[in-house]
């Protein structure tokens, strides 16, 4: 699986030195976590710093919208080496419409999804979108703990793939280490995100091996 490390674990005040970490220990993705207070009981940051920390990093940027008004942040996040943009269902009514946005600001559309949302509610975006972000922790803070129930849901959205015939990526966020990692590629998931777990690993690269290699 690919890994996208989520600096929202990391000191935030250094954050050239955790992106350098990042890319030192050989990841993927770098995994930014944009909350507004709204949509999550938290507030982190917006496009500015994404914008600086594009200074410090030649890795694909990972953007994950926890936001109310995602339509916003399309055009502030165009021409940064945002690969992946995920965006809520929840926090839509219009998810064609902001899809097709995503796509002409030259980004990759991802939708994401809360834990006690049904993979059903997806079912017409699946065919629109490069991935699906599945939420494992409820949205808001880093260092929670993977809820159990999840797991169906991500075996379920892989059978969909397979019989609707599809190819978006599925990423796991929330709650991911090494101990469930294998379980998760079993399944088939293509990208893990990890906070806590990457940053307050002892060897950075060789936590980033051992998800190459599940
Ligand atoms: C939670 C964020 C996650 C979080 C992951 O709202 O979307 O990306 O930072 O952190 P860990 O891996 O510590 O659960
Ligand atoms: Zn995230």
């Amino acid at each position: 699986m690919k890994l996208a490390p989520s600096v929202l674990a990391a000191d935030l005040a250094c954050l050239r030195k955790a992106l350098a970490a990042v890319a030192q220990a050989g990841c993927d993705y770098v995994h930014f976590d944009v909350m507004d207070g709204h949509f999550v009981p938290n507030l982190t940051f917006g496009p500015p710093l994404i914008r600086c920390a594009r200074g410090y990093s030649e890795l694909p940027f990972d953007v994950h919208l926890m936001v109310t008004r995602p339509r916003d942040y399309v055009e502030p996040l165009a021409g940064l080496g945002v690969k992946i943009l995920s965006f809520h269902i929840e926090a839509t009514h219009f998810a064609p419409r902001l899809i097709q946005s995503i796509r002409e600001a030259g980004m990759g559309p991802a939708v994401a999804l809360n834990p006690q949302t049904p993979a059903a509610a997806l079912n017409d975006v699946l065919p629109l979108v490069d991935g699906v972000l599945v939420m494992s922790v409820d949205p808001g803070f880093a260092g929670q703990s993977f809820i159990e129930t999840v797991w169906g849901k991500i075996a379920m959205l892989a059978e969909m793939r397979e019989r609707l015939g599809l190819k978006f990526f599925i990423e796991v966020d929330g709650g991911v280490n090494t101990a469930n990692a294998a379980r998760l590629a079993g399944l088939g998931v293509d990208i893990v995100v990890a906070g806590k777990a990457f940053f307050i690993a002892p060897d950075q690269a060789g936590f980033a091996s051992s998800i190459h290699a599940c």
